[in-house]
């Protein structure tokens, strides 16, 4: 037995030695003996794994399971668990060592805002699934003072775990591994998963390319882009010209390798005439619409010292717009960037600033009760839901020309919420802490904040104070079209 685990070991060092220079110069020019041996035991304990791999490229160009599973003697994660020991191996492949063969790809992922996405323990987010939602429940070696299991399996699945390790055996902890979050902490201390798109153990564009690919993380009620994708034009169109999307492509040149459609990967990432492929998603994009007010792109870089930050939004809105004249005209275009703009300026105005403003002065009313705590009121929850869940929505459609998200579940939501709720709320709470010795100054200053608001171009038809004649002229085509159906 002994004799075995030597020869072994002198094989992985002869393999690990023949990687480092077969990065330079070449693959291997065969399996290596160490992958031989994964193979022995795992082609059949693991077919399914076995398979995907067996009819990568990966195996073509003779990359292993050692050549991606290899660990350094110093990773805490190198696994000692009685079968591996002599190998040298570690579960986790991270972009470093993707970027052993693969260093542009893992160069722009790591400086774009997908390899930071794990960075939102300090969010208002995080509070609803540690504190709201959640509680200390889901107690593991690792956390012994216990988790919550609706981060471990909610937000941690999109935005990444902190991946902790068994210092013993190197094996991952359980509430923190499966997971690939695009922006997981790996324990080599590399921020990020390529898996998080690149599905094991194929590992292939093809399916990198498809919409459905984005669409684990980027739907629902707060980013539905998947959704909004589908209802848009593009989305209909690519779901009726699969067959003609080339997916399978090495190439995949939108205008040369294919026309019919684009998918999220040929706008945000993919190759054009004379854009070359990017892995750092923001490249692209003039604003970041995540916050209650939008912030230019490069602005929002700069938060997380991205290399990226010194390309301006406006360079970044040429480079889509290069992307959308593969298939449409310039005029066409310009116009399509001016409706959205006006969008956000719409959004703006008329909810998200006076909004801001409201829940601010609110939220001082509230403080004084000493019993305070945020998220315990309907208003936090209302005012979330308007930025955080509508806004966005509105926003996001409109720049995906997906016009049923734009309205029906952006701008109508907006205003029905606002009228129905919102205001209702902040009305509440003046009638709740009027007349308290201790709130009065905070009072007077929220009811002067809501006048103000409801004397705003945007909100006076609300208290019956609109322009007579704008009014008297929507009465008259309001009038005209019920004659149609009379
Ligand atoms: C002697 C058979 C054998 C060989 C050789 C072998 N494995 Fe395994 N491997 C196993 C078994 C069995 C498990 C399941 C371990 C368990 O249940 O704790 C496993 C588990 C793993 C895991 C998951 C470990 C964890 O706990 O997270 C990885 C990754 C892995 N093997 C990769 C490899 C690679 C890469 C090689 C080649 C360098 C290899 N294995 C060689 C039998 C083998
Ligand atoms: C191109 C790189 C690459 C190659 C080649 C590769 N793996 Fe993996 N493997 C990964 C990545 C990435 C993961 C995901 C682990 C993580 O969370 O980072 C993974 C996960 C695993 C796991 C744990 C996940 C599971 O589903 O059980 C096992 C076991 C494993 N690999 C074994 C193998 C074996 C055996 C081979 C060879 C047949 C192999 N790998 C080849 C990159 C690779
Ligand atoms: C030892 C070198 C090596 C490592 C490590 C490696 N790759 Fe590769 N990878 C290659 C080579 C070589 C090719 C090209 C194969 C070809 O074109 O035939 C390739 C191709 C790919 C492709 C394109 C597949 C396709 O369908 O065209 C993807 C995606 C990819 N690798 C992702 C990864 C990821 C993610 C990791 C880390 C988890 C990784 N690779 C680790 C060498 C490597
Ligand atoms: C957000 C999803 C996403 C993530 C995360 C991601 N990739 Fe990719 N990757 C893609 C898409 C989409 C393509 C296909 C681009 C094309 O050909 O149009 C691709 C293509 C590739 C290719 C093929 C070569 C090329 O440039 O065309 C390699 C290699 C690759 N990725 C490696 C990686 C590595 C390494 C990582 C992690 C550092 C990674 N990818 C992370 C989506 C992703
Ligand atoms: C289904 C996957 C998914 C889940 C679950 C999820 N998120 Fe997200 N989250 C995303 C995506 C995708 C974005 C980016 C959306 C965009 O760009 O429009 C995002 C954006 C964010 C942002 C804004 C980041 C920034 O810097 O702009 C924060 C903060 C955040 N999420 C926190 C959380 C927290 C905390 C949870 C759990 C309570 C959670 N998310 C659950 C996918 C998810
Ligand atoms: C595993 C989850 C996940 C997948 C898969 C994913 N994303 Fe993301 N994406 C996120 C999260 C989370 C963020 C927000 C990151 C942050 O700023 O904190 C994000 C942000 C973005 C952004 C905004 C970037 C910026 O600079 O502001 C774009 C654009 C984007 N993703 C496009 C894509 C595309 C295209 C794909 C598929 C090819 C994709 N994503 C796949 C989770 C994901
Ligand atoms: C026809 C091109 C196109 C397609 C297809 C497309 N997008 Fe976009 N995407 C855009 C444009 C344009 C913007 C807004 C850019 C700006 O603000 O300048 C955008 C913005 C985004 C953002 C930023 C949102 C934020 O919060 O700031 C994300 C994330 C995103 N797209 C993801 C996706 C995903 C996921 C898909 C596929 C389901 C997709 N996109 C399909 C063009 C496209
Ligand atoms: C690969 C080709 C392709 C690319 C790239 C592309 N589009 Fe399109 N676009 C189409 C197709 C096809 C349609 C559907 C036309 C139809 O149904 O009549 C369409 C429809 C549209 C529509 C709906 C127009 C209508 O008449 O309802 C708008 C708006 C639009 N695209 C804007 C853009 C913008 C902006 C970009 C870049 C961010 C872009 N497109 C990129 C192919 C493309």
């Amino acid at each position: 037995m002994i004799r075995i685990i030597k020869t072994l070991t002198i094989v992985a060092a002869i393999a690990l030695s023949t990687l480092a220079a077969g990065a330079e110069s070449g693959l291997p020019e065969a399996l290596t003996e160490v992958t031989k041996e994964c193979v022995g035991c795992h082609a059949e304990a693991n077919p399914g794994m076995y398979q995907q791999w067996g009819a990568s490229k990966h195996y073509g160009a003779n990359v292993g399971c050692y050549e991606c599973h290899a660990a350094n003697k110093a990773d805490i994660d190198i696994l000692r668990d009685g079968i591996h020991d002599d190998y040298g191996i570690a579960t986790i492949v991270s972009p470093l060592d993707c970027a052993r063969c693969h260093a542009q790809e893992s160069k722009e992922f790591l400086n774009s805002h997908h390899s930071k996405a794990g960075r939102i323990m300090g969010s208002l987010d995080n509070m609803l699934a540690e504190v709201v939602e959640g509680n200390n429940g889901m107690v593991t070696p690792m956390f012994p003072a216990g988790i919550s299991a609706a981060a471990v399996n909610g937000c941690w699945q999109c935005h990444g775990s902190e991946i902790r390790v068994d210092p013993e055996t190197g094996k991952l902890d359980a509430a923190t591994w499966p997971n690939t979050g695009i922006g997981r902490v790996n324990p080599d201390g590399s921020e990020g998963s390529c898996t998080a798109c690149h599905s094991r153990h194929s590992f292939s564009v093809a399916l990198a390319r498809r919409p459905e690919n984005c669409g684990k993380c980027h739907l629902g009620p707060d980013h539905p882009q998947y959704e909004v994708y589908q209802e848009s034009k593009h989305g209909i169109a690519y779901n009726a010209s699969q067959d003609k999307m080339n997916l399978d492509s090495s190439k995949w040149i939108v205008g040369e390798d294919y026309t019919a459609a684009p998918t999220c990967a040929t706008c945000h990432m993919s190759a054009t005439k004379t854009q070359a492929i990017s892995h750092n998603i923001g490249l692209r994009i003039k604003w970041n619409n995540r916050p209650p007010i939008s912030k230019l792109s490069h602005e929002t870089d700069r938060k997380w010292n991205l290399s990226s930050a010194s390309i301006t939004a406006d360079t970044r809105r040429e480079k889509m717009i290069d992307v959308c004249l593969s298939c449409h005209q310039q005029t066409f275009v310009d116009n399509f960037f001016i409706q959205y703009e006006a969008l956000i300026d719409l959004y703006e105005d008329k909810y998200a600033k006076p909004g801001l403003k409201l829940y601010a002065a609110a939220t001082d009313v509230l403080k004084t009760d000493p019993t305070y705590a945020k998220f315990n009121h309907p208003i936090d929850f209302t005012w979330f839901e308007l930025w955080h869940h509508e806004g966005r929505r509105a926003r996001h459609a409109a720049s995906m020309m997906a016009p049923d998200y734009t309205h029906w579940h952006g701008t109508y939501d907006l205003a029905k919420n606002w009228l129905s709720h919102y205001i209702p709320e902040i009305k509440e709470i003046i009638h709740k802490y009027e007349g308290r010795e201790n709130s009065k100054e905070q009072v007077e200053a929220l009811k002067a904040t809501l006048e103000e608001v409801q004397n705003s171009d945007g909100w006076k038809w609300s208290i019956n104070k609109e322009d007579p004649a704008v009014k008297e002229a929507r009465e008259k085509r309001q009038a005209e079209f019920k004659e149609r159906y009379k």
